[in-house]
């Protein structure tokens, strides 16, 4: 029996689309996801199966890159095509659960320190220290534009902005002593004044006076989530992140990946275990190999090629709709946005030699993604083999439709990692930070 356990994380896109570009059209796919009831729903089963973390990831635009239209996104609805607010849908999930994390994603390039700040401590405070903050510098031009930009900062300017925005929000969530809200009516003595601290902050990107008016956090400050591949990215990640999201495609890339982020962590003076490296997977279960296959042919051909396509140019930042559709997608393409997709699909295109179309129809269809399908032994198989070569920490799974794919998970695949000795049969505390094994921050 194997003693240090996984963590499970679940990808969830408060829209049509977490896994797979045709999800929301499978007949298992119910429910509204205009509906709070749905997102309970979700959350409820996550924490069923004990899972550490529901994450909403988001960007602030519906993406036009994919021929300068959001057509794609919108009549396929695409990853990009609908987004709720991460922070109110979570509120709602917060409300229906008792142990299951709450993962927001806020960008720091279009939001201010203070009111994030209040914000996320709200969340921490009414969620019983169950926060955590997926931090991004968002990478789309069409994000600039709904935020009074006509163009985006540069990947360097975005990451110097999220290092003083990180600095100020710690600032702000320690302006409150722990001990600082007394609510002694006798006395009376709501907050002891010398306990709550201006923090004075005058920097290059904020001038933030502080103190915050929310008191401080139960987890000290919520989990930190990034998701940085570039290289400044991922001295930002090792600096500050607690969990970290990657997509890496190959075994030996991730424990490389790992790697690297745990000696930069220990540059920083971090102790490396206090980072939780989570790959992202789409897994694809059912009770037998041939119907496990047979569901993942299903979801391809619900995945429109122009889906996936528009998806697909959004996060490479290129319109690829400018190239020959027939054809293998170009070499050595300038990608201004994630590099790590395009290595990814890029090797997959060498690979195998498909079009740009199937490429499209095979990205949306989340194939690019690590494929693990199968039957609930198979994929708990692969999953442990990454596990113990010190690939990963955990996943964040990229379940393909809601509610149906997550019922598989959390029925017939979490049962098989408990009875490995791989995965929680109960939560072990309080907090996100119980759960993840993380210390809570001092003041
Ligand atoms: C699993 C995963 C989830 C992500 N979720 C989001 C998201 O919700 N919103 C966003 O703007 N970026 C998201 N990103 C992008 C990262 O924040 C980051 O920009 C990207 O990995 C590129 O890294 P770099 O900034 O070092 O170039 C995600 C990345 C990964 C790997």
């Amino acid at each position: 029996m194997s003693q240090k356990k996984l963590h499970l994380a679940a990808f969830v896109s408060a829209g049509p689309v977490s896994g797979s570009h045709g999800g929301w059209r499978h007949p298992r796919a119910e429910g509204d996801l205009l509906s709070a009831s749905y997102y309970q729903n979700i959350g409820r089963l996550l924490e069923e199966g004990r899972f550490d973390l529901l994450f909403i990831a988001d960007i602030v635009a519906i993406p036009d890159t994919l021929g300068g239209s959001p057509e794609s996104q919108l009549r396929y609805g695409a990853l990009g095509a609908l987004r709720l607010d991460p922070l109110t849908v979570l509120s709602f999930v917060a409300a229906a659960t008792k142990h299951l994390g709450l993962g927001a994603t806020i960008s720091t390039t279009y939001t201010q320190p203070y009111s994030l700040a209040r914000a996320m401590a709200t969340l921490d405070h009414l969620s019983g220290g169950r926060a955590a903050w997926n931090i991004v510098t968002s990478f789309q031009e069409s994000e600039a534009r709904n935020f009074g930009l006509t163009e985006q900062l540069s990947r360097d300017e975005r990451y110097a902005r999220a290092d003083e925005f990180l600095e100020v929000t710690v600032r702000l969530w320690d302006s409150w002593r722990d001990d600082a809200l007394v609510r002694d009516p006798k006395a009376p003595l709501f907050a002891d004044p010398t306990r709550v601290r201006r923090i004075d902050h005058a920097g290059r990107w904020f001038n933030v006076r502080g103190p915050l008016n929310v008191s401080r956090p139960p987890q000290g400050h919520p989990v930190f989530i990034q998701a940085g591949a570039s290289d400044r990215g991922r001295d930002f990640a090792a600096r500050w992140a607690e969990i970290i999201f990657v997509t890496p495609g190959l075994i030996d890339v991730a424990i490389e990946f790992r790697n690297d982020l745990r000696s930069r962590a220990a540059r920083f003076g971090r102790d490396p275990d206090s980072l939780k490296v989570l790959p992202g997977i789409a897994p694809v279960i059912a009770d037998t190999e041939n119907a496990a296959k047979a569901l993942c042919d299903e979801l391809y051909e619900l995945a429109h090629p122009n889906a996936g396509l528009s998806t697909l140019s959004y996060h490479l930042g290129v319109d690829l709709s400018l190239f020959p559709q027939d054809q293998v997608l170009p070499e050595n393409l300038d990608v201004p946005g994630v590099q790590g997709h395009y290595r990814e699909v890029a090797e997959l295109t060498r690979r195998s030699g498909v079009s740009l179309a199937e490429l499209g129809q095979r990205y949306g269809a989340g194939r690019t993604t690590i494929g693990f399908t199968g039957t609930p032994g198979t994929v708990a198989d692969r999953m442990q083999e990454w596990f113990e070569a010190g690939a990963c920490d955990g996943f964040m799974l990229q379940i393909p439709y809601f509610p149906g794919g997550v019922e598989d998970v959390v029925h017939l695949l979490v049962p098989e990692l408990q009875r490995r000795g791989l995965f929680r049969t109960e939560y072990n505390g309080a907090t996100l930070r119980d759960t993840l094994g993380l210390a809570r921050l001092a003041n």
